[in-house]
């Protein structure tokens, strides 16, 4: 499996502090069945990190990798606060690719802005964004309009609370959601596993994790790759109202596949 989203590098954000610590989260990847992360530290005003640190970092921590026998390699990628990502120029911009958190500015502007500089923007972790679990309809536009969304697995298991569990449920049947990623930030407590998640979510969702290989393989190589993304597959169908008892608000509107 790929891992588009987590907080590897040493010493660069709220991840893990020194390079051993690093190695014992790899060394999890890897049980975790993990073969490819994307290092994506925090790209923000308390975090400014810079490309070339970012890639330093990702070369020093797959050198101890190789000589602890750690079958993981890791790419550098960040997280990008939206904020941040409209002050960057092209070229930085493009350096620091992949994610971009979201906070309550002008969404819209920013996201068509980066799409107009040639760029695919990933959002992270939607679910967790208190202006779509007001307005899903308008994450659903975004994504009607380019945009790629990727969830954290423990999301779908329920560590950041119910509310935010529901929605990523909803977001999985609405066919919002184009990758799952750890957002992994140790090895202890916010550890990198995808397959978690999913196996929660099969509970409520019958069916999604049989459909695990298209969040962690298909879609993460393709978005690494610059690819169109492979066409989705059709989400679950929508258990009867009256067993879908633990989420409370509508769907949002449903969005065409991407071919
Ligand atoms: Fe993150």
């Amino acid at each position: 499996m790929i891992d588009l989203h987590c907080h590897i590098l040493p010493g660069l954000d709220d991840g893990p502090v020194n390079l051993d610590f690093s190695v014992a989260m790899a060394r999890a990847a890897e049980e975790a069945g993990i073969v490819v992360m994307v290092a994506t530290p925090h790209v923000r005003s308390d975090h400014p990190n810079e490309p070339a640190e970012i890639e330093a970092a990702v070369r020093e921590l797959n050198t101890a990798l190789a000589a602890e026998n750690v079958e993981l390699r890791v790419l550098a990628g960040a997280e990008v606060a939206l904020q941040k990502a409209a002050e960057l120029d092209d070229e930085t911009l493009r350096a620091l690719c992949l994610g971009y958190r979201s906070i309550d500015i002008d969404l819209e502007g920013i996201l068509w802005g980066i799409q107009a500089r040639g760029l695919r923007p990933v959002l992270a972790h939607p679910e967790r964004c208190p202006i779509f679990q007001r307005d899903p309809t308008r994450l659903a536009r975004l994504v009607n309009g380019g945009l790629l969304c990727s969830i954290t697995a423990a999301s779908l298991a329920g560590r950041f609370g119910s509310t935010v569990r529901k929605f990523s449920l909803e977001l999985l049947y609405d066919g919002l959601v184009h990758d799952v990623a750890s957002d992994a930030h140790d090895h202890l407590h916010r550890p990198p596993d995808l397959l978690k998640g999913f196996e929660s979510a099969e509970e409520d969702v019958p069916g999604i994790r049989g459909q695990a290989t298209w969040f962690t393989v298909t879609a993460p190589v393709a978005i690494l790759t610059g690819k169109p993304l492979p066409r989705m597959p059709d989400p679950p169908p929508r258990p009867p109202a009256s067993r879908w008892r633990r989420l409370v608000r509508p769907p949002a509107a449903r969005v065409s596949r991407q071919g």
